[in-house]
Protein backbone atom coordinates (compact mmCIF):
# COMPACT_ATOMS: atom_id res chain seq x y z
CA UNK A 1 0.00 0.00 0.00
CA UNK A 2 2.32 2.88 -1.31
CA UNK A 3 -0.18 5.71 -0.76
CA UNK A 4 -1.10 4.81 2.87
CA UNK A 5 3.00 4.98 3.46
CA UNK A 6 2.99 8.12 1.66
CA UNK A 7 0.24 9.10 4.11
CA UNK A 8 1.95 8.63 7.03
CA UNK A 9 5.66 9.99 5.71
CA UNK A 10 3.92 13.30 5.12
CA UNK A 11 2.03 13.37 8.46
CA UNK A 12 5.58 12.44 9.87
CA UNK A 13 7.60 14.99 8.04
CA UNK A 14 5.09 17.65 8.92
CA UNK A 15 5.03 17.09 12.38
CA UNK A 16 8.77 17.03 12.43
CA UNK A 17 8.69 20.30 10.56
CA UNK A 18 6.56 21.91 13.11
CA UNK A 19 8.17 20.30 16.01
CA UNK A 20 11.52 21.59 14.41
CA UNK A 21 10.55 24.92 14.22
CA UNK A 22 9.09 24.94 17.43
CA UNK A 23 12.24 24.41 18.90
CA UNK A 24 14.39 27.31 16.96
CA UNK A 25 11.48 30.08 17.82
CA UNK A 26 12.19 31.80 20.74
CA UNK A 27 8.91 33.22 22.45
CA UNK A 28 9.03 35.93 25.11
CA UNK A 29 6.61 34.34 26.87
CA UNK A 30 8.13 31.11 27.78
CA UNK A 31 9.26 29.14 29.54
CA UNK A 32 6.31 29.15 31.92
CA UNK A 33 7.17 29.91 35.05
CA UNK A 34 7.24 26.73 37.92
CA UNK A 35 4.89 28.37 40.09
CA UNK A 36 2.00 28.43 37.09
CA UNK A 37 2.76 24.74 36.38
CA UNK A 38 2.61 23.52 39.95
CA UNK A 39 -0.50 25.15 40.06
CA UNK A 40 -1.71 23.44 37.19
CA UNK A 41 -0.46 20.34 38.62
CA UNK A 42 3.02 18.87 37.08
CA UNK A 43 4.36 16.30 38.40
CA UNK A 44 6.72 17.71 41.05
CA UNK A 45 9.87 15.34 39.78
CA UNK A 46 9.84 17.21 36.75
CA UNK A 47 9.87 20.74 38.07
CA UNK A 48 12.92 19.50 40.24
CA UNK A 49 16.59 20.37 39.23
CA UNK A 50 19.04 17.99 40.19
CA UNK A 51 20.35 18.91 43.21
CA UNK A 52 16.62 19.36 44.83
CA UNK A 53 15.42 16.15 42.72
CA UNK A 54 18.15 13.75 44.11
CA UNK A 55 17.79 15.04 47.81
CA UNK A 56 14.00 14.67 47.91
CA UNK A 57 15.02 11.03 47.27
CA UNK A 58 17.15 10.94 50.23
CA UNK A 59 20.84 11.27 48.44
CA UNK A 60 22.98 14.38 49.22
CA UNK A 61 24.22 16.53 45.91
CA UNK A 62 26.78 19.12 45.51
CA UNK A 63 27.01 21.43 43.03
CA UNK A 64 30.70 22.22 41.22
CA UNK A 65 31.67 24.68 38.45
CA UNK A 66 34.30 24.39 36.64
CA UNK A 67 35.70 26.43 33.87
CA UNK A 68 37.47 25.33 30.42
CA UNK A 69 40.60 26.45 28.82
CA UNK A 70 38.38 28.44 26.40
CA UNK A 71 35.86 29.82 29.21
CA UNK A 72 32.96 28.07 29.10
CA UNK A 73 31.38 27.74 32.70
CA UNK A 74 30.00 24.55 33.58
CA UNK A 75 28.27 22.37 36.07
CA UNK A 76 28.82 19.38 38.11
CA UNK A 77 27.09 17.33 40.54
CA UNK A 78 28.25 15.11 42.69
CA UNK A 79 26.59 12.63 45.02
CA UNK A 80 28.30 13.36 48.36
CA UNK A 81 26.01 10.65 50.38
CA UNK A 82 24.46 7.97 49.01
CA UNK A 83 21.08 6.68 50.58
CA UNK A 84 21.98 3.40 50.84
CA UNK A 85 26.06 3.44 51.50
CA UNK A 86 27.14 3.99 54.44
CA UNK A 87 30.63 3.58 53.71
CA UNK A 88 32.33 4.70 50.65
CA UNK A 89 34.59 2.64 48.72
CA UNK A 90 37.68 3.85 48.76
CA UNK A 91 37.94 3.80 44.70
CA UNK A 92 38.74 6.18 42.42
CA UNK A 93 35.76 8.70 41.49
CA UNK A 94 33.53 7.53 38.50
CA UNK A 95 32.55 10.09 35.80
CA UNK A 96 29.18 9.63 34.23
CA UNK A 97 28.13 11.43 31.07
CA UNK A 98 25.43 12.03 29.11
CA UNK A 99 24.24 11.69 25.24
CA UNK A 100 23.21 14.35 23.08
CA UNK A 101 20.45 16.71 24.26
CA UNK A 102 20.63 15.76 27.94
CA UNK A 103 21.75 16.85 30.77
CA UNK A 104 23.06 15.36 34.46
CA UNK A 105 19.02 15.16 35.15
CA UNK A 106 18.78 12.22 32.68
CA UNK A 107 20.56 10.14 34.92
CA UNK A 108 18.03 10.37 37.45
CA UNK A 109 14.80 10.58 35.79
CA UNK A 110 13.44 7.33 35.68
CA UNK A 111 14.09 7.41 39.70
CA UNK A 112 15.72 6.10 42.39
CA UNK A 113 15.30 2.23 41.58
CA UNK A 114 16.47 2.40 37.87
CA UNK A 115 18.46 6.06 37.37
CA UNK A 116 21.87 5.10 36.71
CA UNK A 117 23.39 7.87 39.46
CA UNK A 118 21.45 6.46 41.94
CA UNK A 119 22.59 2.74 41.43
CA UNK A 120 26.12 3.77 40.92
CA UNK A 121 26.41 5.84 44.14
CA UNK A 122 24.36 3.34 46.36
CA UNK A 123 27.32 0.76 45.28
CA UNK A 124 29.28 3.34 47.32
CA UNK A 125 31.26 4.73 44.04
CA UNK A 126 31.82 8.78 44.61
CA UNK A 127 30.01 9.73 41.79
CA UNK A 128 29.99 12.60 39.48
CA UNK A 129 28.36 14.11 36.87
CA UNK A 130 29.24 16.03 34.33
CA UNK A 131 27.11 18.87 31.58
CA UNK A 132 28.72 19.99 28.48
CA UNK A 133 28.58 23.61 27.40
CA UNK A 134 25.37 24.81 25.74
CA UNK A 135 22.85 22.90 28.04
CA UNK A 136 20.86 24.43 30.68
CA UNK A 137 23.08 23.90 33.52
CA UNK A 138 26.66 24.67 31.35
CA UNK A 139 25.21 28.40 29.43
CA UNK A 140 27.95 30.32 30.89
CA UNK A 141 31.13 31.75 30.00
CA UNK A 142 33.59 34.01 31.23
CA UNK A 143 33.03 36.75 28.19
CA UNK A 144 30.36 35.32 26.02
CA UNK A 145 26.62 35.48 26.48
CA UNK A 146 24.60 33.01 25.09
CA UNK A 147 21.40 35.02 24.50
CA UNK A 148 23.17 37.35 22.51
CA UNK A 149 26.92 36.27 20.93
CA UNK A 150 26.61 33.99 17.98
CA UNK A 151 30.38 32.99 18.90
CA UNK A 152 29.28 30.91 21.90
CA UNK A 153 27.60 28.61 20.25
CA UNK A 154 30.26 28.12 17.73
CA UNK A 155 31.08 24.52 18.86
CA UNK A 156 30.20 21.28 18.45
CA UNK A 157 31.43 17.21 19.41
CA UNK A 158 35.13 18.34 18.77
CA UNK A 159 35.43 21.30 21.38
CA UNK A 160 33.32 19.48 23.81
CA UNK A 161 35.74 16.72 23.73
CA UNK A 162 38.78 19.07 23.72
CA UNK A 163 38.05 21.57 25.87
CA UNK A 164 34.61 20.32 28.24
CA UNK A 165 35.66 16.53 28.94
CA UNK A 166 39.37 17.24 30.05
CA UNK A 167 38.48 20.43 32.16
CA UNK A 168 36.04 17.80 33.90
CA UNK A 169 38.19 15.32 34.27
CA UNK A 170 41.17 17.75 35.94
CA UNK A 171 38.80 18.88 38.32
CA UNK A 172 37.46 15.57 39.60
CA UNK A 173 41.15 14.62 39.76
CA UNK A 174 42.52 17.71 41.59
CA UNK A 175 39.67 17.89 44.10
CA UNK A 176 39.50 14.27 45.08
CA UNK A 177 43.38 13.68 44.69
CA UNK A 178 43.17 10.52 42.63
CA UNK A 179 45.60 9.96 39.79
CA UNK A 180 42.98 8.19 37.35
CA UNK A 181 39.13 7.94 37.58
CA UNK A 182 36.68 5.53 36.34
CA UNK A 183 34.73 7.08 32.67
CA UNK A 184 31.17 6.13 31.91
CA UNK A 185 29.55 7.56 28.75
CA UNK A 186 26.97 7.44 26.76
CA UNK A 187 26.38 8.12 23.58
CA UNK A 188 27.67 11.18 22.58
CA UNK A 189 29.47 10.94 26.25
CA UNK A 190 31.66 8.08 24.88
CA UNK A 191 32.62 10.01 21.12
CA UNK A 192 33.45 13.35 23.11
CA UNK A 193 35.82 10.61 25.17
CA UNK A 194 37.25 9.53 21.72
CA UNK A 195 37.35 13.10 20.69
CA UNK A 196 39.51 14.11 23.46
CA UNK A 197 41.61 10.90 23.06
CA UNK A 198 42.45 12.14 19.52
CA UNK A 199 42.77 15.48 20.39
CA UNK A 200 44.40 15.08 23.53
CA UNK A 201 45.96 11.47 24.26
CA UNK A 202 47.83 12.50 27.50
CA UNK A 203 44.06 13.40 28.92
CA UNK A 204 43.46 9.63 27.55
CA UNK A 205 45.47 8.51 30.33
CA UNK A 206 43.93 9.89 33.05
CA UNK A 207 41.08 7.51 32.77
CA UNK A 208 41.30 3.97 33.59
CA UNK A 209 38.60 2.62 32.14
CA UNK A 210 35.89 3.87 29.95
CA UNK A 211 32.43 2.10 29.91
CA UNK A 212 30.64 3.10 26.60
CA UNK A 213 26.92 2.89 26.31
CA UNK A 214 25.41 2.87 22.92
CA UNK A 215 28.56 4.81 21.87
CA UNK A 216 28.19 7.40 19.17
CA UNK A 217 30.87 7.84 16.77
CA UNK A 218 30.17 7.69 13.02
CA UNK A 219 26.21 7.09 12.30
CA UNK A 220 26.27 5.62 8.86
CA UNK A 221 23.72 2.64 9.78
CA UNK A 222 21.32 5.40 11.93
CA UNK A 223 17.96 3.57 11.27
CA UNK A 224 15.63 6.34 12.41
CA UNK A 225 14.37 8.23 9.33
CA UNK A 226 12.91 11.10 11.22
CA UNK A 227 17.00 11.41 13.27
CA UNK A 228 18.74 11.31 9.54
CA UNK A 229 16.00 13.79 8.42
CA UNK A 230 16.35 16.32 11.32
CA UNK A 231 19.89 16.36 11.58
CA UNK A 232 20.10 16.81 8.10
CA UNK A 233 17.93 19.18 7.40
CA UNK A 234 19.67 21.57 10.15
CA UNK A 235 22.85 20.78 8.46
CA UNK A 236 21.78 21.66 5.32
CA UNK A 237 20.14 25.20 6.95
CA UNK A 238 23.09 26.31 9.25
CA UNK A 239 24.19 28.95 7.09
CA UNK A 240 20.34 29.95 6.59
CA UNK A 241 19.47 29.69 9.99
CA UNK A 242 22.41 31.63 11.39
CA UNK A 243 21.46 34.55 9.31
CA UNK A 244 18.34 34.71 10.92
CA UNK A 245 19.96 34.50 14.08
CA UNK A 246 19.54 30.68 15.15
CA UNK A 247 22.62 28.93 17.00
CA UNK A 248 20.97 27.54 19.53
CA UNK A 249 19.06 24.68 19.27
CA UNK A 250 16.22 22.46 21.32
CA UNK A 251 17.17 24.19 24.46
CA UNK A 252 14.76 23.57 27.41
CA UNK A 253 11.82 25.95 27.86
CA UNK A 254 11.46 26.66 23.76
CA UNK A 255 7.87 26.20 22.70
CA UNK A 256 8.16 22.81 21.40
CA UNK A 257 9.71 21.69 25.10
CA UNK A 258 7.09 23.14 26.87
CA UNK A 259 4.36 22.15 24.16
CA UNK A 260 5.24 18.21 24.45
CA UNK A 261 6.03 18.64 28.45
CA UNK A 262 2.13 20.18 28.74
CA UNK A 263 0.78 17.13 26.93
CA UNK A 264 2.80 14.78 29.24
CA UNK A 265 0.88 16.46 32.10
CA UNK A 266 -2.32 17.20 30.62
CA UNK A 267 -3.91 13.60 30.74
CA UNK A 268 -3.77 9.98 30.70
CA UNK A 269 -4.50 10.28 26.76
CA UNK A 270 -2.42 13.24 25.86
CA UNK A 271 0.76 11.30 27.24
CA UNK A 272 -0.04 8.95 24.44
CA UNK A 273 1.51 12.13 22.32
CA UNK A 274 4.70 12.59 24.88
CA UNK A 275 5.27 8.80 24.56
CA UNK A 276 4.84 9.53 20.35
CA UNK A 277 7.15 12.30 20.75
CA UNK A 278 10.35 10.02 22.38
CA UNK A 279 9.49 6.79 19.96
CA UNK A 280 9.27 10.02 16.98
CA UNK A 281 13.22 10.42 17.33
CA UNK A 282 14.16 7.15 17.98
CA UNK A 283 11.64 5.33 15.57
CA UNK A 284 12.11 1.83 16.11
CA UNK A 285 10.49 -1.11 14.32
CA UNK A 286 9.04 -2.94 17.69
CA UNK A 287 8.69 -0.49 20.31
CA UNK A 288 9.99 -1.26 23.75
CA UNK A 289 6.47 -0.57 25.91
CA UNK A 290 6.74 -0.54 29.32
CA UNK A 291 10.35 -0.36 29.20
CA UNK A 292 10.14 3.69 29.85
CA UNK A 293 7.25 4.32 31.86
CA UNK A 294 4.96 6.89 31.25
CA UNK A 295 5.84 8.49 34.64
CA UNK A 296 9.37 8.71 33.64
CA UNK A 297 8.33 9.88 30.07
CA UNK A 298 6.25 13.16 31.74
CA UNK A 299 9.47 13.41 34.44
CA UNK A 300 12.35 13.60 31.35
CA UNK A 301 10.45 16.21 29.75
CA UNK A 302 11.08 18.32 32.12
CA UNK A 303 14.82 17.86 31.53
CA UNK A 304 14.30 16.84 27.86
CA UNK A 305 15.72 18.19 25.16
CA UNK A 306 18.56 20.04 27.49
CA UNK A 307 19.67 22.02 24.50
CA UNK A 308 22.85 22.69 22.21
CA UNK A 309 24.48 24.06 19.22
CA UNK A 310 22.80 24.12 15.54
CA UNK A 311 26.63 23.44 14.52
CA UNK A 312 26.54 19.94 16.77
CA UNK A 313 23.36 19.38 14.67
CA UNK A 314 24.63 19.98 11.84
CA UNK A 315 27.71 17.96 12.45
CA UNK A 316 25.30 14.90 13.58
CA UNK A 317 23.49 15.31 10.48
CA UNK A 318 27.11 15.06 8.56
CA UNK A 319 27.54 11.56 10.39
CA UNK A 320 24.84 9.73 9.27
CA UNK A 321 26.17 9.46 5.17
CA UNK A 322 30.31 9.41 6.79
CA UNK A 323 31.92 6.41 6.82
CA UNK A 324 34.66 7.59 9.09
CA UNK A 325 34.90 9.44 12.79
CA UNK A 326 35.44 12.39 11.10
CA UNK A 327 35.84 15.90 11.80
CA UNK A 328 33.20 18.51 10.89
CA UNK A 329 32.79 18.77 7.00
CA UNK A 330 33.37 22.67 5.92
CA UNK A 331 33.29 22.05 2.13
CA UNK A 332 36.89 21.50 0.31
CA UNK A 333 37.67 24.83 -0.22
CA UNK A 334 37.49 25.36 3.72
CA UNK A 335 39.03 22.16 4.64
CA UNK A 336 41.71 22.58 2.82
CA UNK A 337 42.50 25.84 5.16
CA UNK A 338 41.63 23.94 8.49
CA UNK A 339 42.75 20.45 7.96
CA UNK A 340 45.02 20.62 5.14
CA UNK A 341 42.89 18.38 2.56
CA UNK A 342 39.60 18.73 0.71
CA UNK A 343 38.31 15.51 3.22
CA UNK A 344 37.86 16.48 6.77
CA UNK A 345 40.27 14.55 8.98
CA UNK A 346 39.02 11.92 10.75
CA UNK A 347 39.55 11.30 14.50
CA UNK A 348 42.47 9.22 15.97
CA UNK A 349 40.62 6.39 17.56
CA UNK A 350 43.58 4.26 17.20
CA UNK A 351 44.81 6.31 20.64
CA UNK A 352 41.75 5.59 22.61
CA UNK A 353 43.68 3.13 24.72
CA UNK A 354 42.14 2.86 27.68
CA UNK A 355 40.55 -0.07 27.76
CA UNK A 356 36.71 -0.48 27.13
CA UNK A 357 33.32 -1.96 28.32
CA UNK A 358 31.08 -1.44 25.20
CA UNK A 359 27.14 -2.15 26.20
CA UNK A 360 24.76 -1.59 22.78
CA UNK A 361 21.12 -2.62 22.02
CA UNK A 362 19.96 -4.79 19.48
CA UNK A 363 16.85 -2.40 19.07
CA UNK A 364 18.31 1.01 18.69
CA UNK A 365 17.35 3.19 16.24
CA UNK A 366 19.89 6.05 16.78
CA UNK A 367 23.15 4.35 17.27
CA UNK A 368 23.15 1.57 15.09
CA UNK A 369 24.44 -1.82 15.91
CA UNK A 370 26.79 -2.33 12.60
CA UNK A 371 28.53 1.31 13.63
CA UNK A 372 28.94 -0.32 17.17
CA UNK A 373 30.77 -2.59 16.04
CA UNK A 374 32.84 -1.13 13.70
CA UNK A 375 33.99 1.17 16.21
CA UNK A 376 34.33 -1.54 18.48
CA UNK A 377 36.68 -3.25 15.37
CA UNK A 378 38.82 0.20 15.43
CA UNK A 379 39.19 0.45 19.27
CA UNK A 380 43.02 -1.24 20.41
CA UNK A 381 41.85 -2.20 23.78
CA UNK A 382 38.27 -3.17 23.88
CA UNK A 383 37.78 -5.64 26.68
CA UNK A 384 34.16 -7.16 26.23
CA UNK A 385 31.07 -5.88 24.31
CA UNK A 386 28.15 -6.70 25.23
CA UNK A 387 25.35 -6.70 23.18
CA UNK A 388 21.67 -6.31 26.19
CA UNK A 389 19.92 -9.56 26.09
CA UNK A 390 16.82 -8.17 25.92
CA UNK A 391 16.61 -8.11 21.73
CA UNK A 392 14.15 -4.53 22.28
CA UNK A 393 16.27 -2.62 24.09
CA UNK A 394 16.64 0.84 22.83
CA UNK A 395 18.90 3.67 22.54
CA UNK A 396 16.95 5.98 25.73
CA UNK A 397 15.99 2.65 27.72
CA UNK A 398 20.09 3.24 28.37
CA UNK A 399 18.92 6.34 30.64
CA UNK A 400 15.74 5.61 31.11
CA UNK A 401 14.28 2.13 31.20
CA UNK A 402 12.61 1.02 34.57
CA UNK A 403 15.14 -2.23 33.80
CA UNK A 404 18.68 -1.22 34.16
CA UNK A 405 18.84 -2.75 37.34
CA UNK A 406 18.85 -6.38 35.58
CA UNK A 407 19.37 -5.82 31.87
CA UNK A 408 23.24 -2.97 31.88
CA UNK A 409 24.08 -2.22 35.89
CA UNK A 410 25.59 -5.52 36.45
CA UNK A 411 28.11 -5.92 33.95
CA UNK A 412 28.87 -1.99 34.77
CA UNK A 413 29.07 -3.07 38.85
CA UNK A 414 31.12 -5.76 37.64
CA UNK A 415 33.67 -3.97 35.67
CA UNK A 416 33.66 -1.04 38.17
CA UNK A 417 34.93 -3.46 40.68
CA UNK A 418 37.45 -4.79 38.62
CA UNK A 419 38.88 -1.43 38.18
CA UNK A 420 38.52 -0.44 41.74
CA UNK A 421 42.48 -0.89 43.56
CA UNK A 422 43.68 2.53 42.33
C1 LIG B 1 18.56 23.96 42.15
O1 LIG B 1 17.51 24.42 42.97
C2 LIG B 1 17.93 24.98 44.21
C3 LIG B 1 16.70 25.24 45.04
O2 LIG B 1 15.75 25.95 44.32
C4 LIG B 1 18.76 26.22 43.93
O3 LIG B 1 19.20 26.77 45.16
C5 LIG B 1 19.94 25.83 43.06
O4 LIG B 1 20.67 27.00 42.72
C6 LIG B 1 19.49 25.12 41.81
N1 LIG B 1 20.66 24.65 41.12
C7 LIG B 1 20.84 24.81 39.81
C8 LIG B 1 22.12 24.33 39.24
O5 LIG B 1 20.00 25.31 39.10
C1 LIG C 1 0.70 4.50 32.75
O1 LIG C 1 0.90 3.20 32.27
C2 LIG C 1 0.12 2.21 32.88
C3 LIG C 1 0.53 0.87 32.33
O2 LIG C 1 0.90 0.92 31.01
C4 LIG C 1 -1.35 2.52 32.71
O3 LIG C 1 -2.13 1.56 33.37
C5 LIG C 1 -1.66 3.91 33.25
O4 LIG C 1 -3.00 4.25 33.02
C6 LIG C 1 -0.74 4.92 32.58
N1 LIG C 1 -1.00 6.29 32.99
C7 LIG C 1 -0.82 6.80 34.20
C8 LIG C 1 -1.14 8.25 34.36
O5 LIG C 1 -0.37 6.17 35.13
C1 LIG D 1 47.21 7.81 16.25
O1 LIG D 1 47.55 7.44 17.56
C2 LIG D 1 48.52 6.43 17.63
C3 LIG D 1 48.64 5.98 19.08
O2 LIG D 1 48.89 7.07 19.92
C4 LIG D 1 49.84 6.97 17.06
O3 LIG D 1 50.84 5.97 17.11
C5 LIG D 1 49.61 7.40 15.62
O4 LIG D 1 50.76 8.01 15.13
C6 LIG D 1 48.46 8.38 15.55
N1 LIG D 1 48.13 8.60 14.16
C7 LIG D 1 48.02 9.81 13.65
C8 LIG D 1 47.68 9.91 12.23
O5 LIG D 1 48.22 10.83 14.33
Amino acid sequence: MPSKRLNTFHVLFISLAVVAVGYVIRTPWLPIRRETKTSMGYLEDSLMNFTELTGKYGYISEEHHVITDDGYILTMFRIAKAKNCHKRKRSPPVLLMHGLLQSSDSWIDSGPNAGLAYLISDACYDLWLGNVRGNYYSRGHVHLNPDKDAEYWNFYIEEIGTYDVPAMIDYVLDYTGFKKLNYIGFSQGTGTFLVMCSERPEYCEKAQLLISLAPASRQFHTSSQIYRMLTQMFDRMESALSIYGVHEVFSKGEFSQEFVGFFCHLSVATQRLCETFLNLFEQVDSSHSGSITNQTTTVLFGHFPAGTSLHNMAWYGQSMTATRFRKFNHGKKKNLVVYGSEQPAAYNLSAMTVPVLCIYGNNDGLVDVKDVEWLMSKLPNVLESVKVEDPLWTHLDMTYSQYTVYTIFPKISEYLLKYTSA
